[in-house]
């Protein structure tokens, strides 16, 4: 899709539709839009009768125009009231009018929708809102689910945005994309393998320094936590470690680490049905993102180093599979006693964090589709942040807010910890039931010594059952845009 800011005024645009966003209070047709409607032949105004049309948000109604006019439809958008108006809200429109769009069966489009902020953050906000809205994972399907035309040409009227903004935020998309097709991927699809396979194919195409440890390697640097989660599956476990370096000296270093359970079993503490297990193909959503940032990353190319990190592997049951009970040794030589096997996240980002301190960054995030006890406290939409520092905190709700991306700061309740203390080994990986997000936060805290760390509990958004905004159910790409903004920030 080709999508460009123009200076082609509303009279004069030629193409199948022209939709045009109308404020809650300001839908009467003056200036430009009363000679819209005269060149019409009235259409516009009839149009907004007829629909009683009002303006709400996301509302909308489109009308054929006949005769010779240079345009074949004319369609309006709702934007609420005009005091309201956010990034956000023109987002969730241009994903409205793309959706409109391809249901009408245009190819050209023109949108004029009014300017947030400055003209460079709309023109990204309704790229992103469009090239999200439209984007359609039919890789698993035998047939096209909305065949017929695409939206091919998208032209942002009256915005003077620049071409780089534009571009930018395409970039920025296509890593989104890639984390919600590594997320909707099912097990017997995205395996460690082809995690491992992905990163090289990304390393290649950006040319990027992959450091790919297998078992062996992984012994040899005592990452005991993340081998016994793996030794259950058949797979081979892959510790991956893309670093993206740029060209100057790097303002900052950084590491993000995302988990990455391409299937979720539970191990011998199996999950029963009903219990979502079905589902556990998302379980590698942590990863997904980071992999996603990595690609905006990328191609966008900031001054900033930042090192990529996942261990991936299966939580599977067999002869192999670690016991309940058994004690595994992390590789900063902390021992845990395994007390469940379903909490088998924290073990492998134990080993991962260590990792990434040794790399000696500035900070560290890690995104983990870690609880359910998340998603109890904080909902589908909303994920839970956890962090010792509270500036890396802020930077982390700004970069969140500026996406449009919900996150929650949550506590790092140390009396909790105790809920952890186990008899005979360091620490359990399972604690009581209450405060369950709480407590795995609290794990993740022993394999981090002095660095700035930031953990994101995105067991919730990663994935929708409805259709919401400018999201289509299914994967979501959370939090690739709020890494993006966290790392340019
Ligand atoms: N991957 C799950 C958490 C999860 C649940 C993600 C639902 C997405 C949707 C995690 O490994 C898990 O099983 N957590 C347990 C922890 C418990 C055993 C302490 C949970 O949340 O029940
Ligand atoms: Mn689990
Ligand atoms: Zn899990």
């Amino acid at each position: 899709m080709e999508i460009k800011a123009s200076n082609t005024p509303k009279l004069e645009w030629t193409g199948d539709a022209l939709i045009i966003g109308l404020f809650e209070d300001a839908i009467e047709l003056t200036g430009d839009m009363a000679k819209l409607d005269v060149m019409l032949a009235g259409t516009l105004s009839e149009l907004i009768e007829e629909t009683e049309f009002k303006g709400k948000a996301n509302s909308t109604a489109s009308s054929r125009v006949g005769g010779t006019t240079p345009i074949r439809k004319i369609m309006i958008v709702g934007l609420g009231k005009s005091e309201e108006l956010k990034l956000e809200t023109l987002r969730q429109t241009a994903a409205t009018c793309g959706r409109l769009a391809k249901k009408e069966r245009c190819k050209t489009l023109g949108i004029s929708l009014p300017i947030c902020q400055d003209a460079d953050s709309t023109a990204i906000a309704i790229t992103e809102g469009i090239e999200l809205a439209l984007y359609q994972d039919n890789r698993f399907k035998s047939e096209l689910e909305n065949p017929g035309p695409d939206v091919e040409k998208v032209e942002l009227i009256g915005l003077a945005a620049s071409d780089e903004a534009i571009a930018s935020a395409q970039q920025i998309c296509s890593g989104v994309i890639l984390a919600r097709e590594l997320v909707a991927a099912p097990a017997n699809s995205c395996t460690p393998i082809t995690m491992a396979k992905t990163a090289e194919a990304l390393a290649k195409e950006f040319d990027l320094t992959l450091e790919i440890l297998e078992k062996e390697d992984c012994e040899k640097l005592g990452m005991g936590a993340f081998l016994g989660v793996a030794q259950g599956s058949d797979l081979p476990p892959k510790f991956i470690h893309i670093t993206y370096k740029p060209e100057s000296t790097p303002r900052r270093k950084l590491a993000i680490v995302g988990k990455g359970l391409t299937f979720d079993s539970g191990g011998l503490n199996l999950k029963t049905s009903g219990s979502g297990i079905e589902m556990m193909k998302i379980d590698m959503g942590g990863a997904g993102t980071t992999f996603g940032a990595l690609k905006a990353i990328a191609q966008l190319k900031p001054d900033v180093e930042v090192h990529f990190i996942s261990a991936v592997t299966e939580n599977m049951v067999s002869g192999h599979a670690i016991h309940p009970g058994d004690f595994v040794t992390a590789s900063n030589g902390k021992t845990i006693e395994v007390n469940n096997t379903d909490a088998e996240g924290r073990l492998t980002l134990a080993d991962a964090l260590v990792f990434a301190e040794k790399l000696e960054v500035d900070a560290i995030v890690d995104l983990a589709t870690l609880t359910g006890a998340c998603i109890v406290a904080l909902g589908n939409d909303i994920a839970g942040l956890w962090s010792s520092n509270d500036d890396l905190a802020a930077e982390l709700t700004a970069a969140a807010k500026k996406a449009g991306e919900k996150v929650w700061r949550m506590p790092l309740e140390e009396k909790y910890f105790e809920g952890l203390k186990a008899t005979h080994a360091d620490m359990k990986n399972t604690g009581p039931r209450p405060g369950g997000a709480i407590t795995a936060a609290l794990f993740l805290k022993q394999f981090v010594k002095n660095t700035p760390w930031a953990h994101l509990d995105v067991a919730g958004p990663v994935w929708i059952d409805v259709e919401n905004g400018y999201n289509n159910p299914g994967a979501t790409g959370y939090g690739v845009r709020t890494l993006v903004n966290w790392i340019l920030s």
